[in-house]
């Protein structure tokens, strides 16, 4: 079985006659967790709707699990799950009820049982039989990635995950996508939590002007920008300076 879980070459994608996409490459790994940064607009929604067939991409080979996005989309949808950057509960529904109709739909055996731990394990137990539309955003939140854990899909892409969050909710999320992907789940997720990619990202994208800039892990993006030393005192750049460094060097080309 191949160790790439998501292959993606030459992705274009324009909107009229706006090139949002310009050729995008990168690879990601079984298990690993592969953060894609970028700012407001860089394309990074457009990537994983694509990626995960609700988009169609203007050219490009693009992979998941093996199964070509374009060939094959219902195979790569029985592979992955999406958690968007808006919510897509169903508000009229309780947040035992969205469960359990994302359950029923992908087939999951005893999907009462699978509902009420999920429930239990982002801590919304008490929140089940409740409307989702009376949940705080850091419930609703809780509640989308629970929904996309149904039925252990080999690829899970978060746009966004913990946007809108408090730091002990982040936090809780961050823990979550650690264990799925430390039990091989490989997770693409996008940030513009700068911090978010530091703590949790096994490898870093940087979208920028249409394409991956630049792509490594934290320490080989350190590398590129030697620590500055002032007075014997060592300081490693963070990554948001790493990062504003590429734009604003990208810029200027
Ligand atoms: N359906 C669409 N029709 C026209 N333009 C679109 C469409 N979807 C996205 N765009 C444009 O494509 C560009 C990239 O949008 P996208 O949502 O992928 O960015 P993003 O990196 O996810 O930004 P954000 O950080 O704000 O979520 C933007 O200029 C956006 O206006
Ligand atoms: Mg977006």
């Amino acid at each position: 079985m191949s160790q790439i879980a998501i292959s993606v070459k030459g992705l274009k994608k324009a909107f009229r006659d706006k090139e949002v996409l310009k050729g995008v490459d990168f690879e990601v790994r079984r298990g690993e967790i592969f953060a894609l940064l970028g700012s407001n607009g860089a394309g990074k929604t457009t990537t994983v709707n694509i990626l995960s067939t609700l988009m169609k991409p203007d050219s490009g080979e693009i992979s998941i699990c093996g199964f070509d996005v374009k060939l094959q989309p219902d195979h790569v949808r029985q592979n992955i799950s999406l958690t968007g950057q808006f919510s897509a509960l169903d508000g009229m529904l309780t947040g035992r009820e969205n469960l359990m109709m994302i359950a029923k739909l992908r087939g999951v055996s005893s999907p009462a049982q699978v509902a009420d731990q999920l429930l239990e394990r982002f801590g919304l137990r008490d929140a089940a039989n409740r409307r989702a539309d009376k949940y705080s955003g850091g419930m609703k939140r809780r509640l989308d990635i629970a929904m996309s854990l149904l039925g252990n899909p080999a690829v899970i892409f978060l746009d966004e995950p913990s946007t809108g969050l408090d730091p002990e909710a982040r936090t809780e999320i961050w823990n979550t996508i650690k264990e799925l992907a430390g039990r091989g789940t490989t997770i693409l997720l996008t940030t513009q939590y700068l911090e978010e990619a530091e703590h949790l990202a096994d490898r870093v994208a940087i979208l920028h002007g249409g394409r991956i800039i630049t792509t490594g892990t934290l320490a080989e993006l350190k590398q590129m920008f030697p620590p500055a030393k002032v007075e014997y005192v060592e300081k490693q750049p963070t990554l948001e300076e790493i990062f504003l460094a590429i734009i604003s060097k990208k810029g200027e080309i």
